[in-house]
């Protein structure tokens, strides 16, 4: 048995489907996709996983129509502040993980007082990836470990793993043990790359606004029942555990 996953990274998907198989809007999806979020978080305080990574906007959404975008901007800008007393009353740090420069005013002012009155909290992490790319993750670390190198600070000799991932948005992180996508795709979407190189994944058809503890209780049960052997073989993983 494997033990129960330290940091979950999640893929929220499905929540236009979800509308849209109500005949409602898009943003309906998305209001109750903020619903099943919050849902998500408590579970995972109750849980005391340590890290929690979730996957609000990537970088390719900005290509959504403007309209959709300008409500997820402002949907994001009300979650945070309505949300916010309660996650510090429950301990959770809460961090933001992107290139951030690009949004509006107002939601990078919630977000930095949400990162600042959470910052020495000691409980749930919460880490919430927002014009999040993966490649542009590592080009960003690329960039910097360049430019030390340049300026005589790094040889580039000892360039290692641990150099890259301390350049990277989650320098302090555990590895996410389990990914999670809802929705029915079964693909990464430039989620974490360096990050999930050996965390194992999992995919559920169900839709966003639908998940919930139970869910998220019965993927972490099938997690538990598989063996992690990180290049390993099977036999050695038994003798080690
Ligand atoms: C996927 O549904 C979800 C998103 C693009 C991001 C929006 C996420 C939320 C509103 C959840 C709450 C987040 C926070 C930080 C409070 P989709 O639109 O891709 O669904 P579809 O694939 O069915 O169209």
């Amino acid at each position: 048995m494997t033990d129960l996953p330290k940091h979950i990274a999640v893929i929220m998907d499905g929540n236009g489907r979800w509308a849209r198989q109500r005949g409602l809007p898009r943003s309906a999806g998305h209001q109750a996709g903020v619903k099943a979020t919050r849902k998500i978080v408590e579970h995972c305080v109750r849980l005391q996983t340590e890290a929690l990574t979730i996957y609000a906007f990537s970088s390719e959404n900005w290509r959504r129509p403007e309209k959709e975008v300008n409500f997820l901007m402002e949907l994001f800008i009300k979650a945070i502040g309505s949300e916010l007393n309660k996650l510090h009353e429950n301990n959770i740090r809460v961090q933001f993980i992107g290139e951030l420069t690009k949004f509006p005013d107002g939601l990078l002012h919630e977000i930095k007082l949400a990162t600042e009155k959470t910052a020495q909290n000691t409980g749930l992490r919460l880490n919430i990836a927002v014009n999040y790319g993966g490649r542009n993750e590592l080009t960003n670390a690329m960039v910097q470990i360049a430019a030390k190198v340049e300026a005589g600070e790094l040889s580039s000799k000892s360039i290692t793993e641990d150099v890259i991932l301390q350049h990277s948005w989650l320098p302090d992180c555990p590895e996410p043990d389990l990914f999670v996508r809802t929705g029915g795709e079964q693909r990464l979407s430039n989620y974490l790359l360096w990050h999930i190189a050996y965390t194992e994944l999992s995919f559920t058809d169900t839709l966003w606004p639908d998940f919930d503890g139970d869910e998220l209780d019965k993927l972490i049960e099938q997690y538990t029942q598989r063996q992690r052997r990180f290049g390993q073989t099977g036999e050695q993983v038994q003798a080690s555990e």
